[in-house]
């Protein structure tokens, strides 16, 4: 009995100096915390901690530490008592007498194990409670140094926007030369030096009933297609097209006579059909914006079928980074396809690229696919179209109802940007919401507030 007794003992007895040493770290930790922050919620910590750190004072170990001194002592009583009385032992003599004093002296002790099973049970409650508060402190303190480490990343990308538009602005000033040059590269025309025109200038057979739309040449036609004309209209709220408009000639074209009529769906808008005006035709297939998604349609002309293909999934659509200058938003422009030498292209934005311009190859097989692609540091708002000449990307913004210019340009082959192209483009109508390259006859086409243009890209 005394035997089982002891063992309890040694077993709470660690268990005690073990709960006081948690104590000690948490007083510890808490006074470590930085006070430093200049919020609100961290006055409501620091008084947090400094009641924690009062709540467990050394009054209460010392408490702790004396009744388990005492009751070391009164163990070790009971064993000299034990001892004593079994050499003692001559038969039956203290079985009746000593054993009474031995119950009377566990009884004893069990009230100072009470005791310090109480005490205990304050204190590990207290310190219970302390984790809790804590806890609750080191969430808040987490929350704090978060806060704080989001402004500084935005602070961060607010400066590096500044030192960029510093840069660019140094770049501007920087360039002497009259007449700003790239080398286009491999398809062997020099530099493009200006864009004369427009070339051609009319109203389609739909005068300017839609101020949205796309027309142009397949840039990579079948045999027998190659003088075809397409036209597109966004029939639907300036945004949404359902079919294709095709003509024989330029001529045809310009007097809207003998059209053939393709129709992707029979209603507008629905599933794939087409959104926003910036598409092209390669190969006998239209591509576009599909409606309502961030995916790519690919229209067959032959089998009058659609195969798509996703853009990342925070590219923006619906309207979400369109194109735009200062007084307008060319609405739902938020991916525009460009041809050239090599292919079709979409250019767009996403929001891990912050809305600044991402280039995407698109290889024409079907079901089309995601080629390479380039991150820039254009911000897609600050430009008003875009078109590609041999793998360069260039970039238009608007500068007076008379006047487009190209600023911009991305050279997809050395991943090197220029800001401080100064190409105009001189136009007769206030806006263009379609513009592309046609590889074939070096001819931008454009559709301007419902007039179809062309210009001449001239190389040195
Ligand atoms: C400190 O003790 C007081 C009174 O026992 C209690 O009200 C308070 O919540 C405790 N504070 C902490 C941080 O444990
Ligand atoms: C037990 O031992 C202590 C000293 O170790 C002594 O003072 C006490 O009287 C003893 N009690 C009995 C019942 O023998
Ligand atoms: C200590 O007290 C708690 C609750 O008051 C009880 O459940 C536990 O059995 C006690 N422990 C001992 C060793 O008496
Ligand atoms: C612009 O010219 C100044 C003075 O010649 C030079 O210090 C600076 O680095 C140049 N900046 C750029 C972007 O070339
Ligand atoms: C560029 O084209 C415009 C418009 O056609 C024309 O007025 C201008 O003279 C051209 N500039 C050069 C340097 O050829
Ligand atoms: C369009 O369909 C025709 C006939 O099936 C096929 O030969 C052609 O490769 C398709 N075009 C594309 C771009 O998938
Ligand atoms: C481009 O157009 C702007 C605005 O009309 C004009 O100030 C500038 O001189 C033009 N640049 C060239 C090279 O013609």
């Amino acid at each position: 009995m005394s035997q089982s007794y002891i063992f309890i003992l040694m077993v709470i007895i660690p268990l005690i100096f073990s709960q006081s040493a948690r104590g000690k770290d948490c007083v510890c930790e808490l006074q470590n915390s930085d006070p430093a922050f200049p919020e609100n919620k961290l006055n409501n910590v620091e008084f947090n901690a400094i009641q924690c750190a009062r709540n467990i004072t050394s009054e209460k170990m010392i408490e702790i530490d004396r009744l388990v001194l005492g009751l070391q002592h009164r163990i070790r009583q009971l064993l000299d008592n034990v001892s004593m009385l079994e050499k003692e032992d001559n038969g039956n003599l203290y079985a009746a007498v000593s054993l009474r004093i031995i119950e009377l002296e566990l009884a004893e002790i069990q009230d100072l194990l009470d005791k310090l099973n109480r005490t205990t049970n304050n204190y590990q409650q207290q310190s219970l409670q302390t984790a809790a508060e804590f806890h609750d402190m080191t969430e808040t303190m987490a929350e704090l140094e978060k806060f704080d480490s989001l402004q500084v990343i935005a602070k961060e990308h607010e400066n590096k926007i500044i030192k960029r538009d510093l840069e660019r602005c140094n770049e501007e000033l920087n360039s002497t030369s009259p007449t700003p040059t790239l080398s286009p590269g491999p398809c062997g025309f020099g530099r493009m030096v200006n864009v004369s025109g427009p070339k051609t200038y009319s109203l389609t057979e739909y005068g300017t009933s839609y101020l949205y739309g796309a027309w142009g040449r397949d840039a990579n036609p079948a045999p027998g297609n190659e003088n075809k004309y397409w036209l597109v209209v966004l029939t639907s709220s300036n945004v949404y097209g359902n079919f294709i408009r095709q003509y024989n000639s330029l001529s045809t074209i310009i007097l809207g006579i003998e059209p053939t009529d393709t129709y992707i769906s029979s209603s507008n808008p629905t599933t794939n059909t087409i959104q926003g005006s910036n598409m092209v035709m390669y190969a006998n297939a239209l591509y576009y914006n599909c409606y309502d998604t961030y995916s790519v349609c690919q229209f067959n002309l032959t089998t009058q079928s659609v195969s798509t293909v996703d853009l990342p999934s925070d590219t923006g659509y619906d309207d979400k980074f369109p194109f735009r200058h200062l007084d307008t938003t060319y609405s739902y422009t938020d991916m525009d396809f460009a041809t050239d030498e090599s292919g079709v292209y979409v250019i767009y934005a996403t929001t891990s690229n912050f809305g600044n311009v991402v280039i995407s190859k698109i290889e024409t097989s079907n079901p089309p696919v995601l080629g390479q692609t380039w991150s820039t540091s254009l911000h897609k708002a600050t430009a008003t179209n875009t078109f590609m000449v041999c793998g360069v990307l260039f970039a238009t913004r608007y500068l007076d109802k008379k006047t487009e210019q190209i600023f911009y340009s991305y050279d997809t082959k050395t991943n090197i940007e220029r800001y401080d192209l100064k190409l105009n483009i001189t136009k007769r109508q206030t806006n263009i919401e379609f513009l592309n390259y046609d590889p074939r006859d070096h001819l931008l086409y454009v559709y301007s507030d419902a007039y179809i243009v062309t210009y001449e890209l001239v190389f040195q």
